[in-house]
This record gives C-alpha cells, sequence and structure tokens, in this order.
C-alpha cells in the first residue's frame, strides 16, 4: 500500500473513472482534473460510492496553465495519469484543429507544468491507431507508425513529444530524468463489475460494443455490421477487444515500473496493451446473444472507411518489462457491459 498522489486527467471519463477505482484500492490518493467536456461528475460520485475513498476533483481544462500550476503547488502530486483528450475519429476529420488544440497542446502544457514542479513520471494513454500499415495484424511495439486521421496524429504527435522531452533529458544529463510509460491501448470495453461505471456515449454510438448494447436493450433499432468481405475467418473485421479493468490494471502496473530498474535511467517507453486475442463482429454479437439472451437485430452494410480487416496486439512486451496480462475473458467483458447497460438504460443522469 502506498499513500503516493497520482493525478489523473480525464478521470470523469470512460478509462479515467475506472483507473480512479483502481488506483484507490491500490492505496493512491486521487487528484482527478477533467473539464468534463465529454463525462458527467456524477462517475466520481460512484467511484467514491465503490471505494469507499474521497478523492480531489478539479474541473479544470488541462491547457489552462495558471490553474494546473496550482494545483502542483497544492497537491503533493508524484505522478500523472494523463487520459484527457477528445477521441471520436469522424469529429476529428471535421474539427482538426480542435483535435490538435485539445489533445496536443494540451499534452504539451501539461507537460510544461509538470516539469515546472519537478513531477516527471507520466503514463499516457495512446492507442493502437497509431500504427501505420504493416505485412502482419498482430502489431508490436517497434512497428511503423503512420496513423491515417487526424484523432490517430494526435496521438502520434503526443508520442514525439514526450519521447523528445526524455531525449533531452539524457542529452542535459538531468537529475531527475522524464519516465514515460506510452499505453498502446487495442479496443476497451466493458465496465466495472459493480455496474456503477461504465462507458456513457454521447448520441449514437460510433464504436461497435455500445452500439451493440444499445441494440440489445433496444435502445437503437439495427445493428449495421461493417463489411462482411474480409479476409478474416468470418468476413467480418476482427479487433483485440480488452477489458477495461484489465485495461486500468495495467496503468498501475505502469505506475509501479517507472520506479524499477527498467526506468532507473528515464526514458519513454511504448507498450500494448491487449489481450493477443482477436474476435469477429460476428462473434461478439453471438456473445452478446448468448450473454443476454436478446437476439441482435443487424444487417450487413458496406465496409467502413478507414477501419483495417485485422488488428490485434503482440501484448509479450508488457508482459516482460511491466508484468502485467490481462485476465478477463470476452463472456467477462460482454456480461460486465450489460450489467452496466441494464443498470444505467440512459447512461450517468
Ligand atoms: P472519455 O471521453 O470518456 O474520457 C476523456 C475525458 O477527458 C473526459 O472526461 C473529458 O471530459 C476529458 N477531457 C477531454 N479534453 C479535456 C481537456 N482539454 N481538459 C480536461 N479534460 C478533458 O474517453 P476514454 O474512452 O475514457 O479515453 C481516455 C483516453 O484514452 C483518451 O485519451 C483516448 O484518446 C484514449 N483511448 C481511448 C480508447 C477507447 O476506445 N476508449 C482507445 C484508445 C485510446
Ligand atoms: N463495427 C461495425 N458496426 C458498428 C461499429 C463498428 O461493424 O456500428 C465494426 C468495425 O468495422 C470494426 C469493429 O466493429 O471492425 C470495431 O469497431 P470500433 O469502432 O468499435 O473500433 P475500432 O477498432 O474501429 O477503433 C477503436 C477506437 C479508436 C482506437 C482503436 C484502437 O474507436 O479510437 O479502437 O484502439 F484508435
Amino acid at each position: 500500500m502506498t499513500n503516493k498522489t497520482v493525478l489523473v486527467t480525464g478521470g470523469a471519463g470512460y478509462i479515467g473513472s475506472h483507473a480512479c477505482v483502481e488506483l484507490l484500492e491500490s492505496g493512491f490518493n486521487v487528484v482527478v482534473v477533467d473539464n468534463l467536456c465529454n463525462s458527467k461528475i456524477e462517475s466520481l460520485s460512484r467511484v467514491q460510492q465503490i471505494t469507499g475513498k474521497p478523492l480531489t476533483f478539479y474541473q479544470v481544462d488541462i491547457s489552462d496553465k495558471a490553474a494546473l500550476t496550482e494545483i502542483f503547488a497544492k497537491e503533493s502530486i508524484c505522478a500523472v495519469m494523463h487520459f484527457a483528450g477528445l477521441k471520436a475519429v469522424g469529429e476529428s476529420c471535421e474539427k482538426p484543429a480542435l483535435y490538435y488544440h485539445n489533445n496536443v497542446c494540451g499534452t504539451l502544457i501539461l507537460a510544461e507544468v509538470m516539469a515546472a514542479a519537478n513531477v516527471k513520471q507520466l503514463v499516457f494513454s495512446s492507442s493502437a491507431t497509431v500504427y501505420g500499415q504493416s505485412g502482419s495484424p498482430q502489431y508490436s511495439e517497434n512497428f511503423p507508425l503512420g496513423a491515417i486521421n487526424p484523432y490517430g496524429r494526435s496521438k502520434v504527435m503526443i508520442e514525439d513529444i514526450l519521447r523528445d522531452l526524455s531525449t533531452a533529458d539524457s542529452i542535459n544529463r538531468t537529475k531527475s530524468p522524464w519516465k514515460i510509460a506510452l499505453l498502446r491501448y487495442f479496443n476497451p470495453i466493458g465496465a466495472h463489475q459493480s455496474g456503477l461505471i461504465g462507458e456513457d456515449p454521447n448520441g449514437i454510438p460510433n464504436n461497435l460494443m455500445p452500439y451493440v448494447s444499445q441494440v440489445a436493450i433496444g435502445k437503437l433499432v439495427q445493428l449495421s455490421v461493417f463489411g462482411d468481405d474480409y479476409p478474416t475467418p468470418d468476413g467480418t473485421g476482427v479487433r483485440d477487444y480488452i477489458h477495461v479493468v484489465d485495461l486500468v490494471k495495467g496503468h498501475i502496473k505502469a505506475i509501479a515500473a517507472l520506479e524499477k530498474p527498467t526506468f532507473a535511467q528515464g526514458g519513454c517507453k511504448a507498450y500494448n496493451l491487449g489481450t493477443g486475442q482477436g474476435y469477429s463482429v460476428l462473434e461478439i454479437i453471438h456473445t452478446f446473444e448468448k450473454i443476454t439472451g436478446h437476439r441482435i437485430n443487424y444487417k450487413i452494410a458496406p465496409r467502413r472507411t478507414g477501419d483495417l480487416a485485422e488488428c490485434f496486439a503482440n501484448p509479450e512486451l508488457a508482459l516482460q518489462e511491466l508484468g502485467w496480462k490481462a485476465e478477463k475473458n470476452l463472456d467477462d467483458m460482454v456480461s460486465d457491459t450489460w450489467n452496466w447497460q441494464t443498470k444505467n438504460p440512459q447512461g450517468y443522469l
């Protein structure tokens, strides 16, 4: 157990709220900074309900340098988990400047404030979307980067900036160098097993899991399966779905690893967080039907622009260096999603 304080940016959001639970349950103090642009403060009440522990919340934008500086002066922060960011691929194509400003400039300001406060341990929410086209559907961390939309490019740019900050420390032989873990998520789904926190998308969901879940509960009429002519076993797209609780456990391991020999000299390292196992859209639908007992009404639709046939993680590096491995299976992911959906049919009210 520890009494260290971790600042969680974006802590009111889907993944951030699960991270707050895991941090509190691991004995950390938690300070959340979130501007609530894509979340509700109710998620943080639920975090406190689950854990029985308090946290500190600031409704602040990460681009607000003065407010962030004050928070670092007031709280004894030792590390930052940085989830704050905009994440809708389609919206990023319509409003690229918004995405670059919010995600890239916001992270730069956060990093400047951290360096000024001499807090240089950072765990960053990156994404499998940073990987460019490669010959293999199984992605390793050393594969070339090359995102294909502004959202993905904002993640590549942030990774580049953070690597540069770390390299500069080694050139300047800084005494307390940056220690940064870039965590590349595959497809996070599921919810905390209490059903008190989960994913609460605004409007019609873009992603498969919340869409299927809303069809099952009758909020949406029909799922469109984007393409059944991919070179995959059943023709539909294959992804590496990972339970959000496994994902945030990876963050706790990463925070711990920043104190260990791997990062003794500082550094900035990327880790895939995935299960290493791919499932197709039809497999997801059939698992949902099995777990919920509801039929999922779906139709085959044309491929969605920009989608890959198949994408899954090589998760070996995270196992070797962080000692982390996903433990939950697809049935767990679906039943926890369903538990959250049925307990909160309108999301957070
Ligand atoms: P989310 O939208 O639920 O959470 C993001 C949180 O950040 C929200 O609470 C939002 O209000 C806050 N936020 C956004 N911009 C901010 C700003 N400028 N200042 C302060 N707060 C701000 O999203 P999520 O699914 O929890 O994703 C968390 C992180 O993980 C994001 O960086 C996202 O890009 C990354 N990621 C998510 C997925 C996924 O499928 N969910 C996959 C890969 C990577
Ligand atoms: N799909 C459908 N119908 C839908 C939605 C999705 O058939 O209504 C299919 C897609 O074609 C794909 C699979 O379901 O084959 C998964 O699609 P998602 O939209 O759920 O997820 P993606 O893999 O496209 O992208 C997600 C996030 C990205 C992130 C990426 C990797 O949306 O932000 O995972 O982490 F970068």
